[in-house]
């Protein structure tokens, strides 16, 4: 049994109002598992949710890598823990590749939250043309590596390995593929970080995670949890929250 707390973030996007927040409230009200949950609700409803949280912490679904400033449209790691956030999603699929986020920006990025206090989902995954060229150890470690030399501790980095073509697309990666690259992060971190990292940093899957496929996944040894998008808005994410019962 691993020493890894299993983990599940709800990334809800650009979606939602807050009464369906307040469904969602109720919802993991009832959860009892030992499941570490972190909801990332759009900016504008983290304070709505503030005073609500029980059993779950916010997340922010993205940040900037400055405290303040001339930056129209951002916001820093500190006014996300103003608004009671505790974590930051960075390096998401969408940021990358809707928004054109480069490493260099999403390294500086993670750095700066973590220094700043926040604890960070850090998204990696390749493109479908990408695992069809046998470039996915070759992109995913890229990624890692790109912010291998700004971050000293991985004690607050949470790694989620999100195929591009697996999110929002109905398209999962069987537990097999999903396993077979989740092994190969893990060894990423030992041979490049520390036997402790590769021992104790979570390594969710993410990409069309459901109430329906989720337990084989949670059943293999090195998914530690999920990054979870559609499913998150709906009843089926309490079965994922509990997909290791
Ligand atoms: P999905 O999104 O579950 O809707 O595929 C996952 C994500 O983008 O984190």
């Amino acid at each position: 049994m691993s020493s890894r707390k299993f983990f599940v973030g709800g990334n809800w996007k650009m979606n939602g109002s807050k009464g369906e927040l307040d469904n969602l409230v109720n919802l993991l009200a009832k959860n009892s598992s030992e499941t570490e949950v972190v909801v990332a609700p759009p900016f504008v409803f983290l304070d709505y949710l503030h005073n609500k949280k029980t059993n779950f912490a916010l997340s922010g679904q993205n940040c900037y890598k400055e405290s303040k400033g001339a930056f129209t449209g951002e916001i820093s790691p500190k006014m996300l823990k103003d608004v009671g956030a505790d974590w930051v999603i960075l390096g998401h699929s969408e940021r990358r590749h809707v928004f054109g986020e480069k490493d260099d920006l999403i390294a500086d990025k993670v750095a700066f939250a973590l220094k700043e206090g926040l604890s960070v989902i850090f998204c990696i995954g390749e493109k479908i043309e990408e695992r069809e060229n046998n470039l996915t150890e070759k992109i995913c470690f890229g990624q890692l590596g790109a912010i291998k030399d700004k971050i000293k501790d991985w004690s607050k980095i949470v790694v989620a390995y999100e195929p591009v073509w697996a999110i929002g697309t109905g398209k999962t990666a069987t537990p097999e593929q999903a396993q077979e690259i989740h092994q190969a992060l893990r060894k990423w971190l030992h041979d490049n970080i520390s036997q402790d990292a590769s021992n104790k940093t979570r390594i969710l899957y993410g990409g069309s995670v459901t109430g329906a496929n989720c337990k084989e996944l949670a059943a293999k040894a090195d998914i530690d949890g999920f990054l979870v998008g559609g499913a998150s808005l709906k009843p089926e994410f309490a079965n994922i929250v509990n997909s290791k019962n």
